[in-house]
């Protein structure tokens, strides 16, 4: 990862001295595991798994990189940024590496491994001393330090590399290697076992001057259960960029190149080879500084299959309440990642229908569906362009503003050709939303307790914000629609499925069936709804034609007459937009939900609920979590705690408005971030 070559180094014998606080009685030494590739290595310390890439050698003809004589050891790279380091900066990096970073721990403190900024070193006699207090076994020093070297003496061997500063080398954990000719070394990344199931694979980029990245492929031995590498989060101090080192999990229907894009399917996988490019959403957020760690599991195809209906795929577990509750999808993976794993801060996913926001919903983080056409998704399995949206899951209300303000920028806007959808046409002002709409079809939450942390919410809106609560009526809203004509729900919902299913089959369904017959003789293997629509094609061209032309019209009338902007205001109002289940519990297994004190996410036979406005008319929708209920759960036969979340809808085109909104939100305290775990809250 990190060029590396550091040439030759002189030894220079410790004298030992009796150790005050002998620490590394404390410290675990590293256990090898096993050697992957080539020269990869696995190891432990203590009971934390790590893993590294080859060592960079710094001799001309690599020495062997196995540990076979039991060299590899585990040090902290710190660099100098004074001339004179004194115990109390050491300490103070120390403590800092300790408290931010959840790779970096004491055993790293085998050996400290000191670089500086300036051409000239010293540590001076407090330096020593604590370093000493800290039972350090060996000081290697760079060669800005070779002036004062001789005079160190303490309970630990002192190394001095006879070459200059490696300036790219970053501060951070390591192992590495004495060798005749320097110090061989390699960053390390902690691996992170997926209990929740939320990983196809875990990921890392490759270190062969490519941008792409590797499968990490690794396994545990009892379960196969993913591990999942994390790069030390101190490696990123020195890159300036927004997002450098932050932590992301990308939903497996996104291109990463060099890894095969599975789309939740073992079908498409067998007839996939590894992605060339990076989709361009995901190539931003590697621009800004982000991480990926690996890809999260969907549904075939980014379906809205609920649990029971996976395949291919175990469905991940959500962590929320009782371990058993549905974790929807299609981006499941994602939200659960998110809603699980406090190392991680980041997931991206991708809503048609509603596949960022119920998942966002089930597992109580933020997430949203961002007006239709703000990210491209160029290198993305496609259902249908005029609905697809990517979005992108955060329990940290000002993380996930900052990443969603970076990352849909202008220039990977979609076109308009796809999306089928006038310019949006803002901005208006800066001014924000004085009425929130409350929709009298589509609300109460069908739980009274979910309904009241819905109205504490509210009563907190208006009370911190210049903000009215307003009754609203979808249905009479879409009755009043002038144009066009006779539209109401049903035309929209069957307008939509038209527009779902049209493109998938054609860039999907039928060279997915075609190839998998001509290199495997038979029908690929599908859940029962893409089984039946991947065989033949529903809709004509001009049917599909007719359903966006009518959406166009309808989006039109809707962003002039429901949805409008003021001359200082993008969306003059905001609507509320239960996507899930009232605050009822929606169990993974279908027979628990036929009860009246559970309920479907989207209940056989009705039609549609307020999460199908959006992706029809292409307005932002993002789901925010509330606050929690309790359950009695079917699993554990007690109380559980459930989140409790609410849809905010804007204007197509308004979301930095909406964001703002949500910032003040935020800076009230009104919306808080959620923890990873059993409880949100
Ligand atoms: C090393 O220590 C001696 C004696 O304490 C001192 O005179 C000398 O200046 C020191 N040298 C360096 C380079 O610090
Ligand atoms: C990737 O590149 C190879 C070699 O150029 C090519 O054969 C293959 O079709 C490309 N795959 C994709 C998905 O573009
Ligand atoms: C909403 O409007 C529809 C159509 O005008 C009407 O039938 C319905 O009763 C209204 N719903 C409520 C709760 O007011
Ligand atoms: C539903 O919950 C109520 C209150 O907890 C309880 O009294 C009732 O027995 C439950 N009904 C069923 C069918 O589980």
């Amino acid at each position: 990862m990190f060029p590396v070559r550091l040439l030759a180094f002189s030894a220079v014998a410790g004298v030992a001295i009796t150790v005050l606080a002998d620490q590394s009685a404390k410290r675990n030494a590293l256990k090898h595991v096993v050697t992957k590739g080539v020269g990869e290595h696995f190891f432990q310390l203590g009971d934390i798994n790590y893993f590294s890439e080859s060592l960079n050698s710094a001799c001309e003809q690599a020495a062997s990189d196995s540990d076979a004589d039991g060299s590899l050891f585990p040090f902290t790279h710190i660099i100098a940024d004074r001339p004179v380091i004194t115990g109390s900066c050491i300490e103070d990096i120390v403590t800092r590496y300790g408290q931010e970073d959840d790779v970096f721990n004491e055993d790293f403190l085998q050996a400290i491994f000191f670089t500086s900024s300036s051409n000239t070193a010293s540590l001076d006699a407090s330096a020593i001393q604590y370093l000493s207090t800290l039972g350090i076994s060996d000081l290697i020093l760079s060669k800005a330090f070779a002036d004062h070297a001789s005079n160190i003496t303490g309970s630990f061997s002192v190394i001095v590399l006879s070459t200059a500063n490696a300036a790219s080398l970053p501060p951070g954990p390591f192992i590495g290697k004495l060798e005749e000719c320097g110090l061989s070394m390699s960053t390390v990344y902690r691996l992170y076992t997926d209990h929740q199931r939320a990983f196809v694979d875990g990921v890392y980029p490759a270190s062969d001057g490519t941008r792409g990245h590797k499968s990490f492929g690794f396994f545990n031995p009892e379960w196969p259960l993913p591990s999942i590498p994390v790069p030390s989060r101190i490696y990123s101090w020195t890159d300036d960029r927004p997002l450098a080192g932050q932590r992301f999990a990308v939903k497996d229907i996104f291109n990463l190149q060099g890894i095969i894009t599975t789309s939740g399917s073992a079908s498409w996988t067998r007839i996939s080879g590894p992605a060339n490019v990076t989709a361009p959403a995901i190539q931003r957020l590697l621009d800004l500084g982000g991480v990926i760690v690996g890809k999260t599991k969907t549904t075939q195809f980014a379906s809205a299959a609920e649990p029971w209906i996976w395949d291919d795929v175990y469905p991940p577990l959500n962590p929320r309440g009782d371990g058993w509750l549905s974790c929807s999808g299609s981006s499941a993976g994602s939200a659960t990642a998110i809603a699980a794993y406090d190392w991680l801060d980041y997931a991206i996913g991708s809503d048609t229908g509603t596949s960022m926001r119920r998942p966002a919903a089930v597992a109580g983080v933020y997430g949203q569906r961002p007006s239709q056409g703000r990210m491209t998704l160029e290198g993305v399995t496609p259902i249908s362009h005029s609905t697809d949206t990517a979005g992108v899951f955060c329990r940290d209300p000002y993380k996930w503003l900052k990443f969603s303000r970076l990352w849909y920028t202008p220039a990977l806007y979609q076109d308009r050709s796809l999306t089928g959808l006038p310019a949006y046409d803002g901005p208006h002002g800066q001014g924000l939303p004085k009425k929130i709409l409350y929709p009298v079809d589509y609300l109460p939450l069908k739980h009274p307790a979910a309904e009241d942390v819905l109205q504490g919410f509210l009563a907190k809106v208006t009370g911190a914000l210049d903000t009215e609560i307003e009754q609203f009526n979808w249905t009479a809203s879409f009755e009043k629609l002038s144009q066009p004509a006779d539209f109401d729900l049903a035309r929209l919902l069957s307008n939509l499925v038209v527009m779902w299913t049209y493109e998938q089959y054609q860039l999907v369904g039928e060279p997915l069936v075609a190839m998998y017959e001509a290199h495997h003789g038979s029908y690929p293997r599908l859940e029962p709804p893409m089984r039946d629509r991947f065989r033949s094609l529903d809709y004509s061209a001009a049917e599909h034609e007719a359903a966006r032309d009518i959406r166009r019209r309808a989006a039109e009338a809707f962003e002039q007459q429901v949805l409008y902007s003021t001359s200082d205001i993008c969306s003059e109002s905001i609507v509320l937009s239960d996507i899930s289940t009232g605050g009822l519990p929606a169990y993974r297994e279908e027979k628990m939900n036929m009860s009246p004190n559970a309920s479907f996410l989207a209940p056989p036979g009705t039609a549609g609920t307020s999460g199908d406005f959006c992706p029809f008319f292409g307005c932002i929708d993002v789901t925010v979590p509330l606050g929690q209920v309790t359950y009695w759960s079917k699993k554990t036969l007690r109380e559980e705690t459930m989140p409790v979340t609410i849809g905010l809808i804007a204007k197509r085109g308004c979301d930095l408005m909406l964001y703002d909104f949500i910032e003040k939100l935020a800076d009230v305290g009104v919306l808080k971030t959620v923890k990873a775990g059993v409880q949100a809250f």
